[in-house]
């Protein structure tokens, strides 16, 4: 039987994820979810109505939910969950801004949807993204490894981008990849990156590959800056779109997402930015990378400011 993909939100970040999911044409349903009455099901239809166009048959499903639970009948049994409900930062909001009011969102939504689809594996996109990561593990009471966020994808993307650019070169020869929090202690990774198997610190000085790196970091308050209102989506959705359908085809690759780290790196206990085996079940394996002694340094800092702040969301 074919699988059936839930995105709760349907603000910018949920409608694109639905459309690209919808695209892929693996998935027998894609179920879109909105508070916003009647948003959801408008969307449904509109992406609907591009199948014949765009040659896919998956069936996109609007429903109107609220937060005593009605309205998530039609997401039941869902193989994956994505939760993009919760606010967008607006220009000079850190992520962090955003604690207290997405906390409350995302839990809610979190009991809701397990109630109906409790063998699912949960995706968490909203912000911020490590915090509600273990937030919605919490609310779930689902294995470590059946919850993980998307963050990782989409910065290591984005330097990516920026090393194409800087270097003019085709953007599938740049391998790059970034760890750590979605968020200040984001670790961009030098020593991982490469353009066409050449180590980057043979092609670019040391000085522009910390700017690129710098860039990395703020990327996302770049585009707010940009936008006025909102952040980022094109990007995002893509990722975690990708995270979805290694999901859904149990595929196994090996990607940067925020999973349950115990152990690796010499870190105990936090969901972090790593890169980790994804399949059917979620996480089957976090897959630990050679770094530098300053780059191991970071991403120890960034487990330790993350902690710190999923401690405090136990409360929430
Ligand atoms: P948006 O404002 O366009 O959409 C959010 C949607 O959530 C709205 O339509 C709203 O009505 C809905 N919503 C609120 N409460 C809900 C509930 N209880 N049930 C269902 N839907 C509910 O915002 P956008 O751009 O889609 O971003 C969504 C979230 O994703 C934000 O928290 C944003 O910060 C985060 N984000 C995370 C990224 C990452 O890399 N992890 C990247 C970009 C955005
Ligand atoms: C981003 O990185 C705001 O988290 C969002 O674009």
């Amino acid at each position: 039987m074919g699988k059936k993909v839930t995105v709760v939100g349907a603000g910018f970040y949920g409608s694109t994820t639905a459309q690209r999911l919808a695209e892929y044409d693996v998935f027998d349903e894609v179920v879109l979810t909105d508070i916003v009455e009647g948003k959801p099901e408008g969307l449904a239809l509109d992406m609907n109505q591009s199948r014949s166009i765009e040659g896919f048959e998956t069936t996109v499903v609007g429903t109107t939910t609220d937060n005593e639970g009605n309205g998530y009948e039609p997401t039941a049994n869902s193989d994956i969950v994505i939760i993009t409900a919760g606010l967008p930062r607006k220009p000079g909001m850190s992520r962090m801004d955003l604690l207290e009011v997405n906390a409350k969102i995302v839990r809610g939504v979190t009991e809701n949807l397990v109630a109906k689809s409790p063998n699912a594996v949960i995706i968490v996109v909203s912000n911020p993204l490590d915090e509600m990561t273990a937030l919605a593990q919490l609310a779930s009471d689902f294995p470590k490894n059946r919850v993980l966020g998307q963050a990782g994808m989409l910065d290591t993307a984005r330097f990516t981008n920026f090393v194409a650019e800087e270097l003019d070169v085709p953007v599938g020869s740049v391998k790059t990849l970034t760890l750590g929090s979605h968020g200040d202690t984001m670790v961009p990774v030098p020593s991982q990156s490469a353009v066409d198997g050449k180590p980057l610190a043979d092609l670019l000085p040391a000085e522009r590959i910390e700017e690129l790196v710098t860039r990395t970091r703020k990327g996302g308050a770049e585009i707010v800056a940009l936008l006025k209102t909102g952040s980022a989506y094109y990007a995002p959705s893509a990722a975690a779109a990708r995270m979805a359908k290694a999901v859904a085809e149990d595929s196994g690759a090996v990607m940067p997402v925020c999973a349950w780290v115990d152990g690796q790196y010499g870190i105990d206990g936090v969901y972090l930015g790593v890169n980790a085996r994804v399949g059917a079940e979620g996480v089957t394996e976090v897959v630990e990378t050679p770094l530098t002694d300053t780059e191991l340094a970071n991403l120890k800092e960034a487990a330790e400011a993350v902690r710190a702040k999923q401690a405090d969301v136990a409360g929430l």
